[in-house]
């Protein structure tokens, strides 16, 4: 698919994702003529029908208002980057089974991309990356012969609000040179309120230390949890208490599942540069990833499981997000399969699970039922009188 005829200021590449979409709109919102280059035709045939792939704050009328002003256009082809002045790169970064980052998904996209790029161009490494990928990058264009001007920016907006945060937050700015930072920061001027300029490994440590900083501190929520409920006490009412007018506290998160397409993986790739020697990430990885096992092992004394049908409310990695990647529903949903006699799994938003039922069916049938996604649309739930296990304390709120 291509409609890249005109001439364009900037193109996303991975601009289909959840990444490079809202980027790439509220570039093109901004008068910016922005191309969206991405692999996924069936995600750009969607964007070029005015319609998100994902749900997206604000996103779909702000769509259809570049499509209909002709500044966005799409492509599957990489010869169509050819010229354009600023490329940014929004592609995956994943860690692999041993949760060691995997470079080849930059490289692969920058061999495809090679064949058209010149040193009159301006690439922005967006990903999230490992401390010193954006130098490796230069280092491997070099010796391809390519010598453009190579940048990092990355996003820390929340997946979900980013056509909203993009515009409101500070942006991260830093170049392999003065022209290079000074390129992307002229382009992001024209979005973010305001910008911040670092140099290149500076600006990696930076984004990974605030996924690493969350993760680490709904760990230390969800420790808190696990000691107090072992007590026989309500974390939340504990919390509620201390926070009480005692701003120091203030940042105190409340219990329950972090997981998701980036806090654990950021905190992985620092956990993999410091040769595992980063404990309390490691910690913290320990502490909620093992929720669904500490869950598990409380309803099991509680209730004679294996004789009883368990419903999961929520299957996304956070509220109002029909967002599954990571999530750690799906591995209480493996967990309780080996330990109940039945488990039914329900979400308002994620599409594509086919083991995915109606919310009143799973009410209905199951014994007892574990809040998993506290979405908005489970507020009023009437749950039957069936038991919940509610480590969110959201039907009590
Ligand atoms: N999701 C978030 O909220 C968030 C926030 C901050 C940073 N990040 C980082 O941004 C990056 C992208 O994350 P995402 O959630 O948008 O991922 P995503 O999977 O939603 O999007 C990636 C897009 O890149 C496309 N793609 C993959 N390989 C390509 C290639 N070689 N050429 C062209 N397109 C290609 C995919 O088709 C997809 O549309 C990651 O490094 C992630 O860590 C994500």
């Amino acid at each position: 698919m291509s409609t890249a005829k005109e001439k364009f200021d900037v193109c996303v590449v991975g601009g289909a994702g959840h990444v490079g979409a809202p980027l790439s709109i509220v570039l093109a919102q901004k008068g910016c003529r922005t191309l969206i280059y991405d692999i996924s035709k069936p995600a750009l045939q969607t964007l070029a029908a005015g319609n998100l792939p994902f749900l997206e704050e604000g996103g779909e009328p702000m769509l259809r208002e570049v499509l209909a002003a002709g500044t966005l256009g799409f492509s599957s082809n990489p010869a169509d980057i050819r010229g354009i002045p600023h490329l940014i790169l929004t592609v995956g970064t994943p860690v692999d089974e041993f949760h060691n980052p995997v470079l080849h998904a930059l490289t692969d996209c920058m061999d495809t991309l090679l064949p058209y790029l010149s040193d009159e161009q301006t690439v922005i490494l967006r990903s999230t990356v490992f401390p010193g990928v954006t130098d490796f990058l230069d280092g491997y264009l070099k010796a391809r012969g390519r010598r453009p001007l190579l940048a990092f920016c990355p996003e820390r907006v929340v997946q979900g609000k980013a056509i909203k945060e993009s515009q409101s937050l500070v942006q991260m700015v830093s170049g392999t040179t003065p022209a290079a930072e000074e390129s992307a920061a002229r382009l992001f001027a024209k979005v973010a309120r305001k910008i911040v300029r670092m140099k290149p490994m500076e600006a990696e440590f930076a984004k990974l230390f605030c996924n690493a900083y969350r993760y680490v501190q709904f760990a230390v929520a969800n420790q808190f949890y696990m000691l107090a409920d072992s007590a026989g006490l309500d974390y939340a009412r504990i919390r509620q208490g201390l926070m009480e007018d005692y701003p120091r506290m203030r940042d105190l998160p409340g219990a329950g599942f972090a997981a998701g397409p980036c806090l654990f993986k950021d905190t992985l790739q620092l956990v993999a540069f410091s040769e595992n020697k980063f404990n309390l990430a490691v910690s913290a990885v320990q502490v909620n990833e093992g929720l669904p096992a500490y869950i598990t092992s409380r309803l099991k004394e509680k209730y004679p499981l294996k004789e009883m049908t368990v419903g999961l409310l929520g299957m996304a990695f956070k509220a109002d997000s029909d967002d599954a990647r990571s999530s750690l529903s799906y591995k209480l949903k493996k967990h309780l399969t080996l330990h109940a006699k039945t488990v039914l799994t329900t979400d308002p938003l994620v599409t594509g699970d086919r083991e995915l039922l109606a919310l009143p069916e799973v009410v209905r049938r199951s014994d007892v039922l574990i809040l998993c996604t506290p979405h908005s649309a489970y507020a009023n739930l009437d749950l039957q009188g069936k038991p919940v296990y509610d480590i969110w304390n959201f039907f009590k709120e």
